[in-house]
């Protein structure tokens, strides 16, 4: 690999209006290996919600970048998040994805802990078995060095130097708003989930829900369908919105702090919204400029490892970084806890029909990852061109529609000609360069 340089990887001359990144950032798997080392494990990461671990002793199982990681609820009713690595010889501790448990018994050599990771066994430990150093140790599982929430969901950080969580997701704090007040008793995720792995780099998923460029022509078959639906063809009444008037409905973008990005839509059919039905109960209780935003399509990146989407319903997806070409992607739908069942059949048919890896989005999108990273082990070209579709028209600061909602995002786009706008790529790959080169040069991330 050449001498690590952010500015040869991406290439970032605002007063030029030049915004490309190297292919490598997408293909290297030495960069790859700093990616984890200097991203993943020196920030903020999307853990789980609150409400996935709602009784004492449930858990979850997750990771950061490549660790292992439990997030419990202790018999204490608190929330701890340790390594999901037994402090023995490394074994996976608790194997399922969640359950509920008031102890964790290693497959191993049954090395056991409890709901807060604390070590309440060592099998056949017997009194002089082990030397006063062994005995002097802690033996629980390893702690992560930052635990916090906010609205209900769940973030981690292995290294301790990162900034308070507010902070860290700064106005990002209104897209999580808009998803997790929708119900009056707060939001859960509908039983279930979707999980796959693509062929791709991790950071192809980030960009795909920034990028609203590619909707039309990858996903041309389902504005084809949803026509054809809307013309009284087919058995399936779903709530699609009308694609053919896409082109006429006011689009935006903002780049945000920390590498958090977001856009937003207007939708022409207010009324196919899931949450429509409810509008005058929640803006009776958020008020009608966040009511008025629940009805846009939205689509959020909180960096890096976490997409905050309701383009079709409330979704929130992870991506975990597996090697440089393959990522494993969850998606979850969130729902208004204790909502009429009609309702929430209604968001999983929307789920299916669009975001399910058998709906009509996710296997266009795979096999573009796919494409892209053939395309990213070619010899003869360097820079990829597709970050600069509406760059002419960004502006420094909060627009008209930021201010309006009180947002103060770095750069902000929109209009009818902001459609396909690239602008929403450019933070996530900003904070990228800026994270690899703080730790290359062997200082903090954040100083
Ligand atoms: Fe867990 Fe040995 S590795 S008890």
């Amino acid at each position: 690999m050449a001498p690590f340089d952010p500015a040869h990887f991406v290439d970032d001359r605002p007063a030029e209006g030049v915004f490309r990144v190297h292919r490598d950032v997408y293909a290297d798997p030495e960069l790859f290996e700093l990616e984890i080392k200097y991203i993943f494990e020196r920030t903020w990461n999307f853990l789980t919600l609150e409400t996935e671990i709602a009784r004492p002793h449930d858990y979850i199982t997750t990771w950061i970048g490549r660790t292992p990681i439990v997030v419990s609820r202790g018999g204490d009713g608190k929330i701890h998040a340790f390594l999901n690595a037994c402090r023995h010889k490394g074994a996976t501790v608790c194997r399922a994805e969640k359950g509920n448990a008031a102890s964790h018994v290693c497959l191993y050599h049954g090395w056991a802990y409890d709901s807060t990771g604390a070590n309440v066994g060592i099998r056949q430990r017997r009194a002089g078995d082990y030397p006063p150093s062994f005995d002097k140790d802690d033996h629980g599982l390893v702690r992560i060095a930052r635990l916090d929430s906010y609205k209900g969901l769940i973030f981690g950080s292995l290294s301790p130097d990162v900034p308070p969580l507010h902070e860290h997701l700064g106005d990002l704090k209104f897209y999580i708003d808009l998803h997790m007040e929708q119900g009056p008793r707060g939001m859960e995720f509908i039983p279930g989930r979707v999980a796959y792995t693509y062929r791709g780099n991790w950071k192809m998923q980030l960009e795909n829900g920034q990028d609203p460029y590619h909707v039309d022509t990858a996903h041309g078959s389902f504005a084809a369908v949803v026509a054809r639906r809307r013309a009284g063809q087919g058995n399936v009444s779903a709530l699609e919105l009308d694609r053919s008037k896409r082109g006429q409905s006011l689009l935006g973008a903002f780049e945000f702090a920390h590498g958090h990005t977001a856009t937003w839509q207007d939708v022409p059919e207010p009324e196919r919204r899931v949450i429509f039905r409810s509008l005058d109960d929640v803006r009776a209780r958020v008020g009608d400029i966040k009511a008025e935003w629940m009805i846009k399509q939205r689509n959020a990146v909180c960096f890096p490892n976490l997409q905050i989407a309701d383009h079709i319903v409330p979704i929130l997806r992870t991506f975990r970084p597996i090697s440089v070409d393959v990522t494993e992607l969850r998606s979850n739908v969130l729902a208004p806890i204790g909502e009429a069942p009609e309702l929430r059949a209604a968001r999983l048919r929307q789920f299916e029909d669009f975001v399910n890896p058998g709906g009509y989005a996710t296997p266009d999108d795979v096999t573009l990852f796919g494409d892209c990273q053939t395309g990213f082990g070619s010899t003869g070209f360097d820079y990829l061109q597709g970050y600069s579709h509406g760059l002419a028209e960004a502006k420094r600061g909060p627009d008209e529609t930021a201010r309006a909602a009180g947002l103060e995002p770095l750069t902000s786009v929109a209009g009818l000609s902001a459609q396909n706008t690239e602008l929403g790529t450019h933070a996530p790959l900003r904070e990228w360069a800026r994270l690899m080169r703080a730790g290359i040069e062997g200082r903090k991330a954040y100083e």
